[in-house]
């Protein structure tokens, strides 16, 4: 079976005062679906922009990318990562949620508006790094307040 990893970029479409109800129950379906259909990856939300990377069965991540790019409480959906992977990084949990952030938001903006190849390696490397810090609190609901 070949495994595929994707990382995206979007630009939410939540307004601030329905963010966390409506982030809670991002994560909460995405717990529920990924676990049936054999995926797993990390969700970073800035309060601004979401940060998806993920990982499993090539046709099931493609199957999930379309739905995504429909869902409209996000827009400008821009994929930074789409290569075959031998290993997850993430195997051992399906979705980790980080956020709102200031710090987490200022890097993606610097991502959105000047998106050079240097850009992107640079900031994927620090997202994937961020994201692997929260695996052990990634089994339940994590909320990381903003932190400058
Ligand atoms: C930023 C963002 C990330 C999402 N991540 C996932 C995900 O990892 N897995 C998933 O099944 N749905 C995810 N969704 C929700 C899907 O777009 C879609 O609403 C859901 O899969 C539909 O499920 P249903 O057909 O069972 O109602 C995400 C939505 C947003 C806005």
């Amino acid at each position: 079976m070949v495994l595929r990893t994707l990382m995206y970029v979007s630009l939410s479409q939540i307004s601030p005062s329905a963010a966390d109800a409506a982030t809670r129950s991002i994560v909460t379906k995405s717990i529920e679906k990924n676990g049936q259909s054999g995926l797993s990856g990390a969700l970073v939300f800035s309060g601004r922009y979401f940060v998806q990377i993920l990982e499993g069965p090539e046709d099931r991540v493609g199957d999930l990318c379309e739905t995504l790019k429909a869902d409209v409480r996000h827009s400008d959906l821009v994929i930074i990562n789409d290569r075959p992977i031998e290993r997850r990084k993430f195997a051992s949990w399906r979705m980790a949620f980080v956020g709102p952030s200031v710090f987490v938001d200022r890097q993606v903006n610097r991502l959105a508006s000047s998106p050079s190849d240097g850009e992107v390696v640079r900031v994927a490397g620090w997202l994937e790094t961020l994201l692997a810090e929260c695996d052990p609190l990634a089994t339940g609901y994590h909320i990381q307040k903003d932190f400058q």
